[in-house]
């Protein structure tokens, strides 16, 4: 299949190296489609959040897709509000109802808010029991993951943070790599409505391999060994941006993406989400 490759995971368990994104995608027609689609298409990995409002769609997706549950890695987030509240384990089970599952390949902490190293200790107590395959967070900078190690019995196993060419972000996910905690890339395409995919480096990549600019992003993140997981709703664009296991980009031009960083966010800053939601 397209999308055996993942990357290992600091607790042993393996995460495909490609996933679909459902932000921005609604519920109903347009999230059931997708992500039927996408499994159709050889995706095995899906990444939602309750904040998305669409975990139902998600859900009759992958039943209608007739892949079974346990082929496919499912991914939830637990929103601000129940983190600032200590309503972990609460928010997991309303996720659990909404996605109509009974457990979750991996929980993420959405942004590293008032409240969250005390949230992941309830993060924890759902890994022991066996609820979820893997725990991690979204949006930690270094000075977050320090502190968070420096409380935590169990090491978060993965970091979601905006990550593409304009916004490389080198020291934090060396700093990651160091620690086995796995980098995976939102936003990888510079999010809906943004203008990373008509960069000329990009363009001229593409056309010298015969791809689509978001193909050229999407094999970048592979060959650095980056979890991505581009959000299209679009059927003919799914199956593209997971058509990327044939052909790879030189040292050169994987450099001349890297040397595209001018550290541009298109998301939020996350001190400015811990600032809003203090
Ligand atoms: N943890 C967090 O805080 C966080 C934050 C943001 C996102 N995320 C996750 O990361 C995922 C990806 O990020 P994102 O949704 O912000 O942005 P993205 O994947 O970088 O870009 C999505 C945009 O690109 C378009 N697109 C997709 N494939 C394309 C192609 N082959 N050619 C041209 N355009 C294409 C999509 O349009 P169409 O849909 O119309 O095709 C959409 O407008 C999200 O869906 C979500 O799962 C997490």
């Amino acid at each position: 299949m397209k999308t055996d490759r993942t990357v290992k995971l600091k607790n042993g368990i393996e995460i495909p190296i490609i996933g679909l994104g459902v932000f921005k995608s609604p519920q109903g027609e347009d999230t059931i489609n997708a992500v039927k689609w996408a499994l159709e298409a050889g995706y095995r990995s899906i990444d939602t959040a309750m904040i998305y409002g669409n975990e139902e769609s998600v859900g009759e997706g992958i039943r209608l897709s007739k892949v079974n549950r346990e082929d496919i890695f499912l991914c939830s987030k637990v929103w601000n509000t129940d983190i600032r509240e200590g309503r972990v384990r609460e928010a997991f089970e309303e996720s659990l109802e909404r996605l109509q599952t009974d457990y979750l390949d991996s929980y993420l902490l959405h942004w590293p808010v008032a409240g969250y190293i005390g949230a992941w200790k309830q993060m924890e107590q759902l890994y022991r029991e066996g609820r979820v395959r893997v725990i991690g967070v979204c949006n930690c900078k270094i000075p977050h993951l320090e502190a968070l190690l420096a409380q935590a019995e169990i090491s978060p196993m993965i970091n979601q943070i905006e990550n593409h060419p304009y916004l490389v972000q080198k020291p934090l996910t060396s700093y990651c790599r160091e620690r086995q905690i796995a980098c995976e890339a939102w936003s990888p395409l510079g999010g809906t409505g943004g203008n990373l995919l008509e960069d000329l480096t990009i363009q001229e990549l593409g056309k010298k391999y015969h791809r689509s600019p978001a193909q050229i992003i999407i094999r970048w993140n592979i060959q650095r060994n980056v979890i991505v997981i581009p959000k299209s709703i679009h059927k003919a664009r799914i199956e593209q941006n997971i058509d990327v296991f044939d052909f790879e980009l030189t040292a050169e031009d994987m450099e001349q993406i890297d040397a595209l960083d001018r550290e541009l966010r298109v998301g939020p800053d996350p001190d400015a989400m811990i600032e809003k939601w203090k």
